[in-house]
């Protein structure tokens, strides 16, 4: 099978926090990877804009150690000198008017151009003013901003009211890089690119749904930021919900970003508020050699949860009566994230009640590996009678495609995107508010009845309470890491 890479039109990248950690880990060798398969065409330029006095030569070399970091030693010394050489820099007061006007010499108008807000919001409106001002937006113009966009919905309106006070919404991409991994966009074409699953996608097949994101790693080295944030706004309110959006929205007309926001805004909208004993909050606890969620957010009476479990029901006419379950949570017993979806039982068992209770069970599995699993019954072989076993029919993207399965980091596919100018894996300014309409009374609930997160083990399921949440309904989470 032979991937196709479809060049973009010559473009320039101005990363405002060139110079920062998003820059160094994600953004350039994103770059770089598309670079060496041949889709940025020669001629683009990368252009970091940050306060760091730097000049070009030490930012090339900044680059080329980012991407000898990410991607090792493997790295051909011929495609690293031509990118490094499309890299330029820029030393910038984003809240000043130093560097402006040498970042205005360097534009050229023959390309796209597009301006990453690689830092955090409060400098938004400083920069969209300025860009402004030194008449560097035309209507090919693209803005990028990162996440957290806001942290309640008033705060996430006032960033979408300074941006659009000086650009267009289909100028501006926010990014949830949750959308650009593959098997996130898998998700639309293993249900609307085959029959065999829409007609079943509904309450009347399936039981539950789970969506699970968990992760070894803990808050270490971020403490300070996630403990003013927690799972909920760091994971629950952006990746968890696009998970759940893209599970539940009807089928949109067509693969166009306008036709596929406003099928996810209707999820969003149609959200239950989850109920406070449908909610289970956590924090990880030490263990011999590691701190543990208090002592990593520097804060020995923090209230933030390092993991959440809750139960919520999209109300519309498909998903009446289903359940969806979702939980995610740090130091967990491994790094591995799916949707799972669990269908009913068959209306009568012919075989008895000695044949026990099975189900099919769609399992779609994010991370680390991706694939999709189907479990279904069959017979077990042998002579002694009709016993049921549940096998899975297995398809690892891995050994079904060969070369090609290999992922792209989302960051590669999203950029490109944005050259590209399609904003359908980017959200837009009334999906952000609506998921941050649908998040905030939960945490003011729990902030107003001053709960405090239950401890958990470090790389284990999670607090209790998360598997009485299900037990309670007679149902069973997947164990994480199996
Ligand atoms: C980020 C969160 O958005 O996503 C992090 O801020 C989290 O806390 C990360 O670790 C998870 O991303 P991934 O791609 O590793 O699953």
């Amino acid at each position: 099978m032979v991937s196709r890479i479809i060049p973009v039109d010559v473009f320039d990248l101005i990363i405002f926090g060139g110079t920062g950690d998003l820059a160094r880990r994600k953004i350039i060798p994103a770059l770089y990877k598309r670079f060496v398969d041949g889709q940025i065409p020669a001629g683009s330029r990368i252009i970091g804009a940050a306060r760091t006095d730097m000049d070009q030569a030490a930012f090339q070399l900044f680059a080329r150690e980012s991407v000898s970091d990410a991607i090792g030693k493997s790295v051909a010394s011929e495609p690293l000198a031509q990118f490094i050489a499309a890299f330029d820099y820029v030393q910038i007061d984003a809240m000043g008017d130093e560097g402006w006007e040498a970042l205005v010499g360097k534009m050229q108008s023959d390309r796209i151009r597009s301006f990453y807000f690689s830092v955090g919001p409060s400098l938004f409106d400083d920069l969209a003013e300025r860009l402004d001002r030194y008449n560097l937006v035309d209507a090919e113009t693209r803005i990028v901003v990162e996440k957290p966009f806001g942290r309640d919905q008033d705060s996430a309106r006032a960033l979408n009211k300074v941006l659009s006070s000086r650009f267009d919404e289909t100028q501006i991409y926010r990014i949830d890089h949750y959308l650009g991994k593959e098997t996130v966009q898998n998700l639309m074409a293993v249900r609307f690119g085959n029959m065999l699953f829409e007609p079943l996608w509904n309450s009347q097949y399936i039981d539950h749904i789970q969506i699970t994101v968990a992760e070894q790693v803990g808050v270490g080295g971020r403490g300070a930021y996630y403990d003013k944030s927690g799972a909920m706004r760091d994971m629950v309110q952006n990746h968890l919900m696009q998970l759940l959006c893209l599970t539940a929205m009807e089928p949109p007309a067509k693969f166009d970003p306008d036709a596929v926001r406003d099928e996810k805004l209707k999820v969003i909208r149609a959200l239950e508020t989850v109920e406070p004993h449908h909610i289970v909050r956590g924090q990880y606890s030490e263990t011999e050699d590691e701190s543990g969620f208090r002592e990593d957010a520097e804060n020995m009476q923090s209230r933030t949860e390092s993991f959440i479990a809750l139960k919520t029901h999209v109300q519309n006419w498909r998903w009446a009566g289903t359940p969806f379950y979702l939980r995610t949570g740090k130091r967990l017993a491994a790094r591995d994230s799916e949707i799972v979806v669990v269908f009913k039982d068959t209306p009568h068992s012919i075989f008895g009640p000695e044949a026990g209770k099975h189900r099919n069970e769609l399992r779609i599995q994010l991370q680390p590996d991706e694939g999709i699993t189907l479990k279904v019954t069959i017979k077990e072989p042998g002579p002694g009678g009709m016993r049921l076993l549940d096998v899975p029919l297995d398809m690892s993207f891995a050994e079904a495609l060969g070369e090609d399965a290999e992922a792209p980091d989302a960051y590669e596919r999203l950029i490109m995107d944005v050259v590209r100018g399609n904003q359908t894996l980017f959200m837009r300014d009334d999906e952000v508010e609506a998921a941050w309409a649908w998040t905030d009374p939960l945490i003011q609930g729990w902030e107003a009845r001053h709960d405090v997160p239950k401890p958990y083990e470090s790389y284990s399921q999670g607090p209790t309470d998360a598997k009485l949440l299900m037990q309670r309904d007679g149902r069973e989470w997947r164990e994480i890491g199996e």
